[in-house]
């Protein structure tokens, strides 16, 4: 069985391979109808035991378009409540005969418990696990900034080499900037990461990118500025740094970034607290792609799905859609 667990587990063909199937699958998109009968017949599961907006309803619509039978499963209002165990909750949606699970954890490594325990037989995708790895957002980040970088075209040499990302913030408690570390670096990026002292995490130098405290003298090197929510919910009250602190150092207002190349672009993988990381005329301009990402995330994870569970089908330029 394939599965989706970490981004460093990804070769740049593979990383490739599946932008280049995203963008196959966002021309489903543009069509009137937007769904294709690839996964018709197949069940997929969403396990998510800690919130999320954007992963979980985008999830959601990828294995509609998929024509997919899709079950949503949140621990709030579950058994879960109860005491029962992910091997428990696992096995008793195994028993319904489920394709795929695709599960959002706070526990890092549960995905992979998940997916080489021998519980179930489902393909696991990893939808985010504690501080560890989000890979579909580091998919959808790349596809973002490929196409607004590079261009639309498809094949091998459309990977991001040379490209300077700069990620901005608490690196620290980031899943997302641990699987954008290791796709971007995978896809000939050059990455520098910038935080506060207090926000890097121990044995950062040995991650394949640069380290700076200083956001200013950055931003005017930099392809694409991501930056990350300061994740309080997974803190020591004791070390959160405060809003002013914060924003005066590391936060991205209008005169910052007029510092950054005409081309460059803003990123977020949301949720933004604006005012904190990012100022409401940043989130709100032409140059910040964190709406484009949602949209982008729906064409990334049909990808994933098809190329995990429908893989053997014809390519998805040819797969005839509903319609036809
Ligand atoms: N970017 C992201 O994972 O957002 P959600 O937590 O809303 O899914």
């Amino acid at each position: 069985q394939r599965h989706l667990i970490s981004a460093a587990d990804l070769t740049r063909d593979d990383a490739v391979l599946i932008l280049d199937t995203a963008e196959e699958m966002a021309r489903v998109a543009d069509r009137p109808i937007k769904k294709l009968p690839t996964l018709r017949g197949r069940t997929v599961v969403n396990l998510f035991f800690e919130d999320s907006t954007r992963t979980r309803i985008s999830f959601e619509a990828a294995e509609k378009r998929l024509s997919a039978d899709v079950i949503n499963f949140t621990a709030k209002g579950s058994s879960v409540s109860k005491g029962e165990s992910l091997k428990d909750t696992a096995q008793t949606l195994e028993a319904m005969g489920v394709d795929a699970v695709v599960i959002r954890h706070g526990a890092s490594g549960a995905p992979y418990r998940l997916a080489t325990s021998g519980w179930i037989d489902a393909a696991v995708v990893n939808a985010g696990d504690g501080t560890h790895q989000h890979p579909t957002q580091a998919l959808l980040d790349a596809f973002t900034v490929r196409r607004r970088l590079v261009g639309r075209d498809t094949g091998l040499g459309k990977d991001l080499n040379g490209r300077r990302i700069t990620l901005v913030g608490d690196i620290l408690h980031s899943r997302v900037a641990r699987s954008n570390v290791d796709l971007l670096h995978t896809l000939g990026a050059e990455v520098t990461l910038v935080a506060p002292p207090t926000l890097l995490p121990v044995g950062v130098e040995t991650w394949p990118c640069e380290v700076s405290y200083d956001l200013d003298s950055t931003l005017p090197k930099s392809d694409a500025v991501m930056l990350l929510r300061v994740q309080r919910e997974r803190m020591n009250a004791a070390f959160f740094p405060t809003e002013r602190e914060y924003s005066r150092r590391y936060g991205l207002d209008g005169d910052r970034m007029a510092k950054m190349p005409d081309h460059a672009v803003v990123m977020h993988p949301g949720p933004m607290v604006r005012g904190m990381e990012i100022t409401a005329e940043v989130a709100d301009s032409d140059r910040c792609t964190a709406v484009e990402q949602v949209t982008n995330g729906v064409s990334i994870r049909m990808a994933v799905l098809y190329l995990l569970l429908g893989g053997n089908e014809p390519a998805v330029s040819h797969a005839r859609t509903t319609e036809e």
